[in-house]
């Protein structure tokens, strides 16, 4: 018996015991591996005794001093190193406690932004369908993912979360298609005056997973963004820290963010933390206005969540993890290209560096109830895949994300892999 609040009550969960590289075990003794670091968390891996290490070094010094009074020089130095890997463009860092914390300061910091500059009027944030930023009120108002949004409607501020249609499957990578007149449209509607901020996706996560948008698709966006006055604002919440082989996804296209957002990667789960990266001129703006960011947390800018964040900053550098991404990410993808044809139940393989997906037919089974029998299957088998469920119209598209750790070889690839074949046989053989 238990008095734990789960997640889903209805199930019970065997008691994780330890982690090492890309494995976790149970108390009962079964190995797991990680084959999506979490949801898409533990980039540099389970059990690094420097991250551990660091973080009690902290914590035996000083484990708690408010922001109002103190910074840390766990929080100065993760600012610098995170600064460091976006030059030459200047970027502040504000620390929280996770990635709907992120998104939330984001959208505040984009309002007072534009009060400092006179410009009351600028109330709304935009956002695309689908695309997730995370699962607290106003996050999920801004995020165009229905079964998330469904049971709590009636509380999502939707007048002040606008959507626009975004590429959907179709349109590929390479691919022309006119979505950034669907966003024009849709800006004309609400008033360009009347936005504060647009929030993106560099590539899809829980929603569209490993959807990358076609050149220029994004390059629009923030193109867009700057003819109206309007912040940029990149949710690199699951594709910052290396992730898609770039410290940012972003980067790939050029782009100059007003804001960027992070989590999970961030401290690799050793700590809850969280991160809005501004430019120097929102910073600068908010400085020279009315001096404070009328916000705070009481966690935000914890110094050892900051000194976990510092140790995997450094690891990911030390190691080359985000060129590792690169390189077994695109032995992954050729890997699961071969598997789509031999499994007809996936449709397509997409992402980019170890954040890839598949998209699962759901012709023959109930839309939803296919990835979670094959997340399901695989982690009974002890292989731990993360379920994503939606396309931009609807709560149907079945997808799954396998993004193991960064710290992955091409043999525990292969392993991952034998894994999921067999499970991808069974699932098979269930919708036949
Ligand atoms: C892109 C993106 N943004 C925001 C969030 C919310 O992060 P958190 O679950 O840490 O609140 C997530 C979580 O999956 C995400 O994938």
């Amino acid at each position: 018996m238990t008095q734990v609040f789960y997640r889903a009550p209805i199930k019970s969960y065997p008691t994780v015991s330890h982690g090492s590289g890309i494995y976790l075990w149970d108390t009962e003794g079964q190995r797991y591996l990680d084959g999506s670091s979490g949801a898409l968390v533990v980039n540099v891996g389970h059990g690094r005794q420097e991250i551990a290490e660091a973080m009690a070094r902290q914590a035996s010094r000083v484990a708690f001093a408010h922001t109002m009074r103190f910074t840390s020089e766990a929080q100065e130095t993760l600012g610098s190193l995170i600064a460091e890997r976006l030059q030459p463009e200047p970027y502040y860092t504000y620390l929280v406690s996770g990635g709907s914390e992120a998104t939330e300061t984001a959208v505040k910091l984009a309002r007072q932004y534009h009060l400092e500059r006179g410009e009351p009027q600028r109330v709304k944030v935009m956002a695309k369908w689908a695309s997730y930023h995370g699962n607290t009120l106003g996050a999920l108002a801004l995020s165009g993912h229905l079964s998330r949004r469904r049971p709590y409607a009636p509380l999502l501020a939707e007048s002040v979360f606008p959507h626009f249609m975004g590429p959907t499957n179709q349109h590929g990578y390479g691919e022309a298609c006119d979505c950034l007149s669907l966003v024009e449209a849709r800006l004309e509607q609400e008033g360009p005056q009347t936005i504060a901020a647009l929030v993106i996706e560099v590539v899809g996560g829980s929603a569209l997973s490993g959807f990358v948008p076609h050149r220029g698709y994004l390059s629009g966006l923030e193109a867009l963004c700057r003819k109206h006055g309007i912040l940029f604002i990149v949710d690199e919440v699951m594709t910052g820290m290396g992730r898609t082989g770039d410290w940012w996804a972003h980067t790939r296209e050029g782009l100059r963010p007003d804001m960027m957002t992070l989590a999970k990667g961030l401290s690799s789960g050793y700590s809850p933390l969280g991160a809005v990266v501004a430019h120097k001129e929102v910073w600068e703006t908010i400085r020279s206005g009315s001096g404070t960011f009328a916000h705070g947390i009481t966690y935000g800018g914890n110094p050892v969540s900051a000194a976990a964040g510092v140790s995997v900053m450094k690891l990911l550098g030390h190691e080359q993890l985000p060129e590792n991404a690169t390189l077994r990410g695109q032995y992954l993808a050729r890997r699961l290209g071969e598997m789509a044809a031999n499994y007809p139940v996936i449709r397509e393989v997409r992402g980019l560096g170890l954040m890839q997906a598949l998209v699962l037919r759901t012709d023959t089974m109930r839309a939803g109830s296919v990835a979670t029998t094959l997340v399901e299957d695989a982690f009974d088998h002890g292989l731990i895949i993360y379920p994503g469920n939606g396309s931009p119209t609807s709560v149907f598209g079945d997808h799954v994300l396998v993004a193991p750790p960064l710290i992955i070889t091409d043999d525990e690839i292969d392993e991952l892999l034998g894994i999921l074949a067999q499970s991808l046989r069974r699932l098979q053989d269930t919708v036949r």
